[in-house]
């Protein structure tokens, strides 16, 4: 395939490059402004990534951890992806409690759990969109990315910044990241591996467009962290 990448030999190198860049980025952006606002992603790809940077030497101070997406769960469940991360890193770093900005999930009240972490979100960045340092993302075997999945109503969402999202598929909902708030972020990383992942990346990159379809397709990320399997390779 001519990808606009070249493709990671295995999923470990994938995560390591990852982790290698995230410590180059962060330091950078401390030397620069004195802070580093990181947009988090789920699932199992960013997990290894989390777990690495765990054991590296970072400016803790300055970083702020946000999520990208959550699911309507308590953080203390499987599914949690504040969970996942916590586990993976924020229990094993020095890390302020005050630069942790999680989802505050009310699995009764997603609407108004949506509504706060936006207000979280302004609290912290200008307007119109915020400027991320970085924004990490994956991209589900449905093109998928953050929780905007396929034909759901957050993909239309033009002028709020984060949102509760009503997903069929798994009759629930879930929190996410719009559009406009994910395409603010100076860098724009989007991992993907394995084989499973084929077919969306190849109608991500060479389908015809249709975002409503393809979520991802409206991603431009500044640096693309795929793996030889998602390219058939
Ligand atoms: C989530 C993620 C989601 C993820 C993709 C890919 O909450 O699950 O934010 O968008 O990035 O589903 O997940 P994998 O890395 O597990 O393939």
């Amino acid at each position: 395939m001519n990808y606009p990448f070249d493709p990671f030999r295995d999923v470990a190198s994938l995560q390591l490059a990852v982790a290698d860049s995230f410590c180059e980025l962060a330091e950078q952006a401390v030397k620069q402004n004195g802070v580093f606002r990181v947009s988090l992603s789920g699932g199992s790809t960013p997990r290894r990534v989390y777990e690495m940077l765990s054991e590296r030497q970072l400016p803790w101070d300055q970083i702020h951890w946000f999520w990208g997406d959550e699911r309507n769960v308590p953080h203390d469940h499987a599914d949690s992806n504040f969970r996942m991360v916590h586990t993976a890193l924020l229990s094993k770093a020095d890390i302020p409690a005050a630069n942790i900005h999680a989802v505050p999930v009310n699995v009764d009240a997603p609407a108004e759990a949506a509504e706060q972490y936006e207000q979280t979100l302004r609290d912290h960045f200008d307007e119109p969109f915020p400027a991320w340092d970085l924004m990490l993302l994956g991209m589900g075997d449905d093109a998928h990315t953050a929780s905007l999945f396929p034909g759901t109503l957050a993909l239309g969402e033009q002028n709020r910044w984060f949102v509760e999202n009503w997903v069929p598929k798994f009759d629930g909902f879930r929190y996410t990241l719009t559009f406009p708030a994910i395409e603010s972020a100076r860098n724009i990383w989007l991992m993907t591996a394995g084989k499973a992942k084929q077919q969306a990346l190849k109608q991500v990159l060479l389908g015809e467009p249709d975002s409503n379809r393809y979520p991802s397709q409206r991603i431009k990320p500044t640096r693309w962290f795929v793996d030889a399997a998602a390219c058939g390779a």
